[in-house]
């Protein structure tokens, strides 16, 4: 439970909004990249668009995951090398992994991109030996739950008042062999 404790630590107070109206962006093929301190301020600022309700790390947060050996992060680009995804997954000291974000623009959604990036985090971790995946959700984030269920992921536990605003989080876990 120390990492979820430091990862719940990990969160800052709800950001400026996006505009309602997304216009989704034209379709293109997209490729998994790593994703390195090169990338920080491309990564916060699609973090920011991606968590509108104050689950957006700040940038301490990801220097710190971004410098953290036990860290694996990835990014989804366009043909153009633009962003448009990011996963990261911390390995703890059980050889367990723990998803610690995952979001992808607002324009660039239900193409798949979440289930690629997390496949390809997944196969990162078989090769090296990790055989379980955690994670937590909102229990009002529906969408993110549907995405886990997709890929296996199931509901372990429900943990009360995990965030800051009080709400309760699911923790899904999924074997990975
Ligand atoms: C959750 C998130 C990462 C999904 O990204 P995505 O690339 O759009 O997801 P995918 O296209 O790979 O979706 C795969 C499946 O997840 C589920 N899903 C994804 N978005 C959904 C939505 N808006 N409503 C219902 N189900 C949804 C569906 O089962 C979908 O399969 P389908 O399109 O064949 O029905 C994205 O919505 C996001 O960035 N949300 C904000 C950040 C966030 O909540 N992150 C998770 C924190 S725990």
């Amino acid at each position: 439970m120390a990492v979820l404790e430091t990862i719940r630590n990990f969160f800052v107070p709800a950001f400026p909004a996006e505009p309602d109206v997304i216009v989704p962006a034209p379709f293109c093929d997209y490729e998994v990249r790593p994703l390195t301190i090169d990338h920080l301020q491309e990564a916060l600022r699609l973090n920011i668009r991606c968590f509108r309700n104050g689950d957006n790390y700040t940038k301490h947060t990801f220097e710190y995951l971004l410098n953290e050996a036990r860290t694996l992060s990835y990014r989804m680009v366009t043909p153009a090398g633009e962003m448009v995804g990011f996963a990261f997954v911390m390995v703890n000291e059980n050889n367990a992994a723990h998803l610690t974000t995952i979001g992808v623009a607002p324009e660039h959604r239900r193409r798949k991109i979440a289930v690629k990036l997390l496949k390809h985090v997944e196969g990162s971790l078989r090769k090296r030996g990790i055989g379980t995946v955690m994670l937590e959700v909102r229990v009002s984030n529906t969408t993110a739950q549907d995405l886990y269920r997709t890929l296996g992921y199931t509901i372990v536990q429900r943990i009360g008042k995990y965030y800051n605003n009080g709400e309760d989080c699911f923790l899904m876990m999924k074997a990975l062999w």
